[in-house]
């Protein structure tokens, strides 16, 4: 039949609705994607240590860490795409970034937290749209990237308004300029128009100091909720550690009164993520999302069994040492400075996971246990990127040549503490082991 027709002249069909996207214009949209979940992890990182309300604070760094492994989802479809090429540059993206980093200057935490919502509800319509535009066949991979980040999206922005209506009965007086933020935030948005189109665009910037909001700078001391009993320093261990841990009912609380203040350690790591993440490996996100999590993980372990025992909020001791503490150093000595506590203590882990089992507390000794998994973790990054940072500034020193500079950081907050404070401590310390032998029962 070949013979006798021109086969130029009949062809198959060929239904378009599975061909809108080739690859040039997919890896174009996902690089979009990549720099935007890139930028919502900055800004929730920058915002830890200045977000005082606590339950904004403990879902933070939960939320930049999925948000880091779908950003790195995303680039690395980008590079499977683009195959062989590696880099990836901002390009005609960068009013769409510039635009993203105005959502950091919010007035206040909770109020970051409301506009927060509402960027990510604009990514959840956009990755839905795009979900149903592209090939579920020729391009599976990104299905699988879209629909993990669109779940997720769905529990962060239910969770987050959760926070946020707590927060708001905690701290009414911040429920107006919330709102007016959110106003902006929602301009702000519609001006991001439809992220599924590349054509080049102008973005002018919004001055958002009409909506409430200020120019944004990372806090270097640690905001904490009023509803704790604040101490800068979290138990008497911390100013003398001569002190040591103490047994059975004492180890018991103070292993979950230091839990609840690895706090600092949460802000430390947002920190250095949110100073160093410009100047290193796209790995660096995910590795300090990652620190950051697990850092929080470990305070929520306290957090969660103070409660369980029944300690009032207002009782449990927080402090801000050694966050605080950081507050001039240079970037490299803050993430040694959490280097220098993970190696220092490490060894106490196992120990008491193993006293705490033996002894009939289970569950303290399932928190040692887990804890003691994500700081041997800790140690290979704080290893590695000290040494990436390092070698990148053709700084001579080797990692463990910074652990001075930290040791002194940490030693100076100590030998300057007030009086008042070293008081303070004591009489938190001695009001949780009060209410303790309340709630013990005889071994
Ligand atoms: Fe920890
Ligand atoms: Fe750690």
């Amino acid at each position: 039949m070949a013979d006798s027709i021109n086969l130029m002249d009949w062809r198959l069909p060929a239904p378009t609705d599975r061909a809108q996207l080739m690859v040039a214009e997919s890896a174009g949209i996902l690089k979009r994607f990549y720099l935007i979940q890139r930028e919502l992890v900055l800004m929730q990182a920058g915002w830890l240590p200045g977000a005082d309300h606590w339950q904004s604070k403990l879902l933070l760094p939960e939320v930049l860490w999925q948000d880091a492994l779908v950003a790195d989802e995303f680039r690395r479809r980008v590079l499977e795409l683009r195959f062989p090429r590696r880099e990836i540059v901002v390009g005609d993206d960068a009013p769409i970034v510039q635009l993203l980093q105005q959502f950091r200057n919010a007035p206040d935490g909770l109020a970051f937290i409301e506009g927060l919502q509402v960027v990510k509800s604009k990514l959840r319509t956009t990755y839905r749209n795009y979900l149903e535009r592209i090939d579920h066949l020729d391009d599976a991979p990104t299905v699988r990237i879209l629909r993990q980040a669109l779940a997720d999206l769905d529990e962060q922005i239910a969770r987050l308004s959760t926070a946020a209506a707590d927060g708001f009965q905690v701290y009414p007086e911040r429920h107006a300029p919330a709102q007016q933020w959110t106003r902006g935030t929602r301009t702000m948005v519609e001006q991001l128009g439809d992220l599924l189109d590349l054509t080049p665009r102008d973005i002018a910037m919004p001055a958002v100091t009409e909506f409430g909001g200020r120019e944004f700078a990372i806090s270097r001391t640690g905001a904490r909720d009023r509803r704790f009993n604040l101490n800068r320093f979290g138990w008497p261990d911390n100013l003398d550690r001569a002190i040591g841990p103490g047994v059975g009912l004492l180890l018991q609380v103070r292993q979950s009164v230091h839990h609840l203040n690895e706090l600092w350690a949460a802000e430390m790591a947002a920190a250095c993520l949110f100073d160093l993440a410009a100047d290193a490996e796209p790995e660096f996100l995910t590795d300090a999302a990652r620190w950051c999590f697990d850092e929080i993980r470990h305070c929520r372990m306290g957090f969660t069994r103070l409660t369980e025992w029944g300690f009032p909020i207002g009782e449990m001791s927080l402090g801000t040492f050694p966050y605080d503490a950081g507050a001039d150093a240079a970037p490299l000595t803050r993430l040694a400075m959490i280097f220098y506590f993970e190696s220092t203590y490490i060894h106490t882990k196992p120990e008491r996971a193993k006293i705490f089992g033996e002894w009939g507390d289970a569950v303290s000794s399932h928190d040692m246990d887990f804890d003691w998994a994500d700081e041997q973790i800790h140690t290979h990054l704080g290893t590695r990127w000290l040494k990436y940072f390092l070698e990148k500034r053709g700084d001579p020193r080797r990692p463990t040549d910074v652990r001075p500079d930290a040791e002194a950081c940490v030693k100076q907050a100590i030998a300057n503490a007030p009086p008042g404070d070293r008081a303070k401590t004591q009489a938190a310390f001695e009001t949780m082991m009060t209410r303790a032998r309340q709630f013990a029962l005889k071994t």
